[in-house]
């Protein structure tokens, strides 16, 4: 079963930063995950938070804020003081790291509760920058925009976040035309979601990060989870 690193290698690192993403593509598993935000200059930078509060010595809403205005804050010292000095990461410096590895590349999109007007298209000329076009998932719990980055980028794979499952799961899949739909790692076992997998669809499941539970999602199909701890 492949694994993603969640938020880089944010077990051992301060989620989300150059550091935690430098450390996750040591690591060789199947790929990295992050988050993606919009600043109020338009710039994307990589945080799971709409605010900075809970993972730097600042306050504030990232849309709120420019590049210049976040990058003024420690990212690193809330998680242990080693990592103080740790900034906030933009998507490119993010995408450098991973362009001349193997690895997929999974985008979270997280326009759920800010839009971010005009992130995807953002996002897609960043990809472009980078000719990551085959080793990119974009994924959002905010399904138009995947549906817009959709209409943008085509050739991009795309996979549907569900924090709770819908009924008639297959058929809205398969309205989108999604390769994947990444879901909280308890609802693996439910009908709908064997169902699924044993009509194709490749289920992802987050975030797990013990042994066990990994060993059951690989017995249930699940195709890849999300882990902090990378080596479960
Ligand atoms: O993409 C999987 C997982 O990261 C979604 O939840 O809250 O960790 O962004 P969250
Ligand atoms: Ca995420």
């Amino acid at each position: 079963m492949n694994i993603l690193a969640h938020r880089g290698y944010s077990a051992k690192f301060p989620e989300n930063t150059l550091i935690a993403f430098e450390e996750a593509a040591k690591l060789d598993v199947w790929g990295v995950e992050f988050d993606v935000h919009l600043t109020k200059d338009q710039q994307l930078v990589v945080i799971h938070d709409e605010s900075i509060n809970r993972t730097s010595n600042g306050k504030g809403f990232v849309k709120d804020l420019s590049l210049v205005e976040l990058r003024a804050f420690d990212y690193g010292s809330w998680f242990a003081e080693e990592f103080a000095g740790q900034k906030i990461p933009t998507l490119a410096e993010v995408l450098a790291i991973f362009k001349d590895t193997d690895y997929q590349i999974n985008i979270e999109i997280k326009s759920d509760i800010f839009e971010y007007e005009g992130i995807e298209a953002l996002i897609a000329q960043e990809i472009l920058n980078f000719g990551l076009q085959e080793r990119i998932i974009i994924s959002s719990f905010n399904h138009e925009s995947i549906a817009r980055f959709q209409q943008i980028m085509p050739n991009v794979k795309t996979a549907l976040l569900f924090a709770s499952l819908v009924t008639k799961l297959e058929d809205y899949v398969k309205l989108f035309g999604c390769e994947a739909i990444h879901i909280p790692y308890y609802y693996g076992k439910r009908s709908i979601i064997q169902q699924a997998i044993k009509n194709g669809v490749i289920v992802r499941a987050y975030t797990v990060n013990n042994a066990k539970i990994a060993g059951q999602m690989d017995a249930l199909g699940v195709d890849a989870v999300f882990s902090d701890v990378v080596r479960v």
